[in-house]
């Protein structure tokens, strides 16, 4: 996720901006720059990778203004270079940005006939280039601002310096955060408080489609219509948990904006990012051997609970289509009280986040004792589930504290694709173009979350509509099924509102007779392989007077035609629609329970780690 520092004021902003950033690192980031005036000018400073190159570049530099922007860039529209990095520079505009400019090819187009000079392939450089513009007739860079908003579409935040007016800072949000620091003859704008608590505790928190205009020690705030507003000046009194929440208002939250840093961790140990390969690494057992145990498995069996069952649900399938090795899968708790027929040639796997949960656990030792080989994906190292399993996969997703689980879903899924593509690969059911084709994909899938996360806005617009439903149906078909089952619990868990997952194919089977107005039905229905089938099932829905939200790809009109609310995602490969999908789910369930009033953190009745039966 980007982040971004501004500064205006007495101090070195060289300093302040790259301390800001570094306490927005968390948000992960794979290119930074500055941008600060000089003699008159802003010298822009970039570099692609950590912000100690960025430090080192700028460890000589000296600037004499007291005027300055940064940006930790976490690259969508291309890639994680020195000139894609922000801050963007046009005619004296410096420009940093955080989110998705939607309309940015027209606007590139229309640029280019006017005779633009378009350096960077980001959506970013051509607002910098729209200020550039306005600015020259309006000769004030608050109107060139104002005045260039109608022409962008999408959730995006923006700050930006001119050389012209080296005492002026103005900023927009629309989607993304941003927040104004106050202090004494100095102000601050930045993603989050967390980038400026050594510098003040006083904050204003800007909402969507407002404007600031930072001049001297002055702060302005205007609607994106230039109506001013008089905000109210929050002062933050941090204690401990808070800060460890570095700036969101729940845990889960933070854990859900984390996403694309903890699948990118998530992938990392296991592909190639040069040759597009598959290698998965397991510790316990070296590459070779687990890559011969996989061809000697005649059967696969999964064992988990909750969304760690789900995650293993997805697997069956992949597995399945990829390897085509038969795979069985059951929740702990039933698992352990049936008779499992568990053959010899039968790989056994434990899913768990904590590694404690005590069902997933007393079958992990069940299968030990038939004297079966165990594989365990955890994310807590040194759990009892890692420390008992032979070999030993991790979701590297970082400390999970939401009693919801959320990134760690999403690692899973990540991890099981790489499973799923080592197992294929190393059977030979896997063409070699489609292996660099699925890594390929799966190591676009973090930025594609980030452009999921930046259209939060609609997810919470969503969920406040969806507050006087009576229950929800979540359908799917394939690898959206098992995501609209861990849709369905999220909106339990947090929400307390009943919801179901279903295989949208069973509907006339029972669930088309729960359905009137006043049942929400939660339609995944992106561009994949079950596309047609579960689009009928929507018109059937539809047909007996169901309220329909359609979770698509892209500008689906024949979907958004068939639904009550419609939400689009990025088109993707098959493989990542599932990490996408996520997303929305996790985000319309945590703001509705929010509005509802629940602890989102500690839902009622739940615990993080179930370590009793
Ligand atoms: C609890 C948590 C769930 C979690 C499940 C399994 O019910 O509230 O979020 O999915 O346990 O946990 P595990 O740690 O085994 O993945």
């Amino acid at each position: 996720m980007c982040g971004i520092v501004g500064y205006l004021g007495p101090l070195n902003p060289k300093d302040v901006i790259l301390q800001g950033l570094k306490k927005l690192e968390y948000r992960g980031y794979d290119s930074a720059g500055v941008a600060i005036l000089h003699h008159g000018k802003a010298k822009q400073v970039r570099a692609p990778g950590k912000l100690s190159a960025l430090e080192d570049k700028l460890k000589n530099e000296t600037f004499d203004g007291h005027l300055g922007i940064g940006h930790t860039r976490w690259a969508t529209h291309g890639a994680p270079t020195e000139t894609n990095a922000h801050p963007h520079q046009v005619d004296g505009i410096s420009l940093v940005h955080n989110g998705i400019i939607e309309n940015y090819q027209d606007i590139r187009e229309t640029l280019i006939k006017s005779g633009a000079q378009i350096l960077s392939d980001t959506d970013s450089e051509l607002v910098a280039h729209l200020i550039a513009r306005e600015v020259k007739k309006t000769k004030n860079l608050y109107l060139a601002v104002e005045h260039i908003l109608p022409e962008l579409r999408g959730a995006f935040s923006i700050v930006a310096i001119w050389n012209e007016a080296p005492d002026e800072m103005v900023a927009f949000k629309d989607g993304p955060p941003l927040v104004v620091g106050i202090g004494e003859k100095q102000a601050f704008v930045a993603s989050d408080v967390q980038a400026l608590l050594n510098y003040t505790k006083k904050f204003i928190y800007l909402e969507d489609r407002e404007i600031v205009s930072i001049k001297g020690d002055k702060i302005e705030i205007f609607t994106a219509q230039g109506a001013p507003i008089i905000k109210k000046v929050t002062e933050i009194n941090w204690n401990p948990e808070m800060v460890e929440k570095q700036g969101f208002a729940h845990f889960m939250l933070k854990e859900i904006y984390e996403q694309p840093r903890s699948v990118a961790a998530a992938l990392e140990p296991h592909t190639n990012a040069q040759t597009h390969e598959v290698h998965l690494k397991t510790e316990g057992l070296g590459s070779a051997e687990f890559s011969d145990l996989l061809k000697k498995t005649k059967r696969f069996c999964i064992v988990a609970c909750g969304t760690s069952f789900y995650a293993a649900q997805v697997a069956k399938y992949l597995i399945e289509t990829l390897a085509q090795v038969p795979v069985d899968i059951d929740v702990a708790s039933e698992f352990r009280y049936r008779s499992p027929v568990l053959e010899k040639d039968t790989l056994f796997m434990t899913i768990s986040q904590s590694g404690e949960t005590a069902d997933t656990l007393a079958a992990l030792r069940l299968a030990k004792e038939k004297g079966l080989q165990i594989l365990s994906l955890c994310n807590v190292k040194n759990s009892t589930i890692d420390r008992e399993a032979h070999i030993k996969l991790y979701m590297l997703s970082g400390p999970e504290i939401g009693v919801a689980s959320t990134k760690a879903f999403t690692s899973t899924l990540t991890v099981l694709s790489c499973l799923s593509l080592q197992w294929a690969k190393s059977k030979g059911t896997l063409l070699k173009a489609d292996e660099k084709e699925m890594v390929q994909a799966l190591l676009a899938a973090p930025a594609q979350l980030e452009v999921v996360l930046a259209y939060d806005k609609y997810f919470k617009e969503t969920a406040q509509k969806l507050k006087n439903y009576r229950g929800f149906l979540y359908m799917g078909r394939g690898l959206s099924y098992p995501i609209a089952m861990e849709g369905a619990l999220k909106m339990k868990e947090l929400a307390y509102l009943h919801a179901e997952g279903y295989a949208a194919g069973e509907m006339k089977h029972g669930p088309l007779a729960l359905i009137d107005n006043r049942m929400a039905i939660v339609m995944l229905c992106p561009k994949d392989q079950w596309y047609e089938k579960t689009f009928s099932n929507l018109e059937e829905a539809k047909a007996r007077g169901g309220e329909v939200l359609a979770l698509g790809t892209g500008e689906d009109e024949n979907l958004k035609r068939k639904s009550h609310f419609y939400l689009a995602l990025p088109k993707a490969h098959w493989i990542v629609n599932p990490l996408l999908s996520t997303i929305p789910l996790q985000l319309m369930a945590y703001h509705l329970a929010f509005q509802l009033g629940y602890d989102v953190d500690q839902p009622r009745n739940l615990a993080k780690s179930v370590t009793v039966e």
